[in-house]
């Protein structure tokens, strides 16, 4: 198989709060260490990037540097979608555009707008290989926003495409729709928690990948999964412990027992994921008061083995 890092465009997704900002951090770490030159960019965020690399943060559509081979960019689709404006717009400017309530009652009615000119950005970072000097980039990682509105991303050639035949992003649309479709150049994954919840929203994921654009999930990572603590010997000494009349016994049975059904429950909802055609990953849940760089990296190294 090809690997993940040949492609230009690796799109994450997923559930809300799952790790995909994470995710996305590993992979570029991960990408950069096998020498390419990657850019991750955060979609409507506020460079969380910046902050887990100790770094103040850079101003939306700023290309930052995080170490070496590896940027970050946030792209803002509200105020990408300003900027189209007022290129089409000629000399009004972007304030009175933002105040007058035509940007408001353009992007209610135009859908699919503020999401394509998003695209057309992502799709210039990876056309920037060919940029001479600083800038440019191999492989770009985009750290989507969730489900459904990463889904409105990728539909934007086909919903506004028609109309957006004006201004700086006109005649890209068939390109951002190249760049999505084809294999070689993309790949999509999704993190998911070992929930009901977040695997059901992974699964109607890689359903509607594949009705919109007839692509799949290249894999999906399950991310902060609790380690299998007990044997089965252990949980029937557990059990037992459990009918004991001493108090103290009988509260550290029941917590072991709950710390056993959670970690089965995760095992549940990651055999739904493997009977499926793409690769599951799993990543553990890492402790500690915050997630730093050092276990991003570790996150990374673990990615690396299966990507
Ligand atoms: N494996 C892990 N172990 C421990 N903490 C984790 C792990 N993965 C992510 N986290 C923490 O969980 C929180 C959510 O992660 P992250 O910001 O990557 O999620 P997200 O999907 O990008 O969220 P959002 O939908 O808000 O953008 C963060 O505080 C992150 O540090
Ligand atoms: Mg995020």
């Amino acid at each position: 198989m090809q690997s993940i890092l040949d492609r230009k465009l690796l799109f994450v997704t997923g559930k809300g709060g799952v790790g995909k900002t994470t995710m996305a951090a590993a992979i570029g770490i991960m990408a950069a260490r096998a020498g390419r030159r990657t850019i991750v960019v955060e979609v409507g965020e506020q460079s969380q990037l910046a902050r887990l690399f100790g770094l103040p943060p850079a101003a939306p559509g700023i290309e930052a540097r995080l170490q070496a081979g590896l940027s970050s960019i946030t792209i803002d689709p509200d105020r990408a979608l300003l900027e189209w404006l007022q290129a089409i717009g000629g000399r009004i400017s972007g304030r009175v555009l933002a105040s007058s309530g035509t940007f408001q009652y353009f992007a209610a009615a135009a859908p699919g707008a503020k999401e394509l000119v998003s695209m057309v950005k992502i799709w210039q970072l990876t056309r920037s290989a060919r940029r001479r000097g600083a800038g440019g980039y191999d492989l770009v990682v985009v750290d989507a926003p969730a489900t459904g509105h990463a889904l409105g991303l990728l539909r934007s050639p086909q919903t506004f495409g028609a109309i957006a035949r004006v201004g700086p992003i006109a005649g890209h649309t068939a390109e951002v729709q190249e760049l999505l479709g084809d294999p070689a150049l993309s790949a999509y994954l999704a993190v998911a928690l070992a929930s009901e919840m977040a695997v059901t929203e992974a699964l109607e994921l890689q359903d509607a990948l594949n009705g919109q654009l007839a692509r799949n999930l290249e894999a999906v990572i399950v991310n902060s999964l609790l380690p299998r603590r007990f044997t089965g010997a252990e949980l029937d000494r557990v059990t037992r412990l459990a009918e004991s009349a001493d108090a103290v016994a009988l509260a550290a049975a029941r917590a072991a027992r709950a710390v056993h059904e959670r970690s089965r429950l995760q095992h549940n909802q990651m055999a739904r994921l493997r009977r499926r055609s793409f690769e599951v990953i799993g990543v553990p849940f890492v402790w500690g008061s915050r997630l730093d760089l050092a276990a991003v990296e570790g996150i990374s190294t673990r990615l690396a083995r299966k990507l």
